[in-house]
């Protein structure tokens, strides 16, 4: 039973309102309204999104809102598309351990919209419900922003990054990243790296930016974290962290969605959280892509050798590619978190690693619907020990699955990102147009400086 079906039960046995309102034979609550029951619930999980201005589409404070959405809200819940949560426990995948702030609803949740639909979406008492502030990074540092608005328009996905000055006069180590948009209705994503050695200086206008692709274009750099709206802030596990040296600065890539006819301003904000005493072990994101060594594997629809080409009109159609660390990672290095990345064409995405002494590969991560447009960071729930494991000579494998045909739902955005109108076969790339299999791998490593041995 949830907590608000207690408090409804406990409020009306206080009350002493004689009828009972639950119905014994369902143990389902006959009475649920908006305002004592619902509202509270789905804002708690919902809210965050489904605000005024938010993300979401519609907002979920009033009850005049919600009503219209009510068989859809149902929907969206009983059959998983809401919240936005694409880790799933499948046959072919099973983490060792499973990931922070799942926020999927519980069957009493789900219950409590059908018992209110049941009871005619009754309104109940009306009060304020405000949409919850979101768990927020604690003990935050320093909060940077863009140096200028950013000014986004036309009708095609723009990159851009930014070089964010950050004042810090010793090395410090960050364990929280909390990336606050500005303009929720253009920010597709951003990417925070850091630029210890500030090559960025050489690369921005008078306004601090530059124009990248998906990266940072400076080297050597740390991957701090990824952000999509609605995603919670980024932390490194205890008594980890990335270090981010005396004067280095962030460069932040920017991946914008402008809406095709406004002109839109964007100027984010970021928020730090480090310690100045050196952590045990260092954590970085390591991107498993074909630019960064990652080799593409022979596919069922190959002509010439291995190659990463989605033929258009495939429903199903799979590429598998591979990092081998070789011998450059000469150490065990357990794996925090992990993001699934692909485009439109993505529909379903493994990632697992290999070890070979291990007689079966471990599976990191299984998104079997993933969608573009809510990707996050996944970190496990557990101490390091608890971790996957990878060993040395071990490999990263990404298995991708793509819909290019006219039963993907999005295949709207696909062509309309390359200016297409029928389908087209598609390769690797970072536009949005293209495709990827790429996965973002949180691992922590030895308290060394990255360049002394990568
Ligand atoms: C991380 C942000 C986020 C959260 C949290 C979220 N939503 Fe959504 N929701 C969206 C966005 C964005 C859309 C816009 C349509 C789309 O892209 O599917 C949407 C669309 C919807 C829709 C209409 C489309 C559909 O799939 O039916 C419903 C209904 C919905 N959300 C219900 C919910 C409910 C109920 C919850 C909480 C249990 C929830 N959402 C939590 C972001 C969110």
């Amino acid at each position: 039973m949830s907590r608000s079906l207690v408090m409804v039960v406990g409020l009306m046995v206080a009350c002493d309102s004689g009828s009972p309102k639950v119905d014994d034979s369902t143990d389902a609550l006959t009475e649920a309204t908006w305002y004592q029951d619902v509202g509270p619930m789905l804002l708690d999980k919902c809210g965050s999104c489904h605000k005024d201005g938010g993300i979401g589409g519609f907002s979920l404070e009033r009850y005049e809102d919600a009503t219209p959405w009510a068989d859809a809200i149902l929907d969206a819940m009983e059959s998983g598309r809401m919240p936005p949560w694409a880790a799933r426990v499948t046959d072919d995948c099973n983490p060792p351990v499973w990931f922070k702030d799942d926020p999927r609803p519980s069957d009493d949740d789900i219950s409590l919209v059908r018992a209110w639909i049941d009871n005619d979406i009754a309104e109940g008492e009306p009060l304020t419900l405000d949409p919850p502030a979101g768990p927020g990074l604690a003990d935050v540092q320093t909060e940077v922003t863009l140096q200028a608005p950013f000014e986004v328009s036309g009708d095609h996905d723009i990159y851009q990054c930014f070089r964010v000055e950050v004042p810090h006069d010793q090395d410090v180590w960050i364990t929280g990243l909390e990336v606050i948009s500005d303009n929720d209705l253009v920010v597709h994503h951003a990417l925070v790296w850091n630029d210890p050695e500030n090559q960025s200086l050489d690369l921005v206008n008078e306004e601090g930016n530059y124009p990248c692709s998906g990266e940072p274009e400076v080297w050597p750099t740390d991957l701090i974290g990824g952000w999509t709206p609605g995603a919670p802030p980024i932390e490194s596990p205890e008594n980890t962290g990335t270090l981010f040296k005396a004067g280095a600065s962030l460069v932040v890539n920017m991946h914008y969605h402008p809406t095709g006819n406004t002109t839109e301003l964007d100027q984010t904000s970021f928020k730090l959280r480090w310690t100045t005493e050196k952590p045990a072990q260092y954590t970085t994101f390591y991107l498993v892509d074909i630019p960064f060594g990652a080799e593409v594997q022979p596919g069922p629809h190959d002509s010439d050798g291995a190659e990463f080409l989605i033929p258009a009109g495939l429903e199903q159609h799979k590429e598998t590619v591979v990092l081998d660390t070789y011998d450059y990672l000469p150490f065990d290095v357990p794996v925090f978190g992990v993001m699934p990345h692909m485009h439109y064409r993505g529909v379903d995405m493994k990632v697992y690693l290999e070890n070979d002494d291990d007689p079966e590969d471990t599976c990191l991560i299984h998104t079997p619907d993933y969608r573009f447009d809510f990707q996050q960071i996944y970190s496990y729930d557990g101490e390091i020990s608890e971790m996957p494991v990878l060993k040395p000579g071990g490999r990263v494998r990404v298995e991708c699955i793509y819909n290019n045909s006219e039963s993907n739902p999005f295949m709207d955005e696909a062509l309309a990102a390359t200016g297409d109108t029928s389908l087209i076969d598609v390769r690797w790339g970072e536009e949005t147009g293209d495709e990827m299999c790429m996965a973002i791998v949180g691992l922590v490593l030895p308290p060394i400086e990255l360049s002394s041995w990568l």
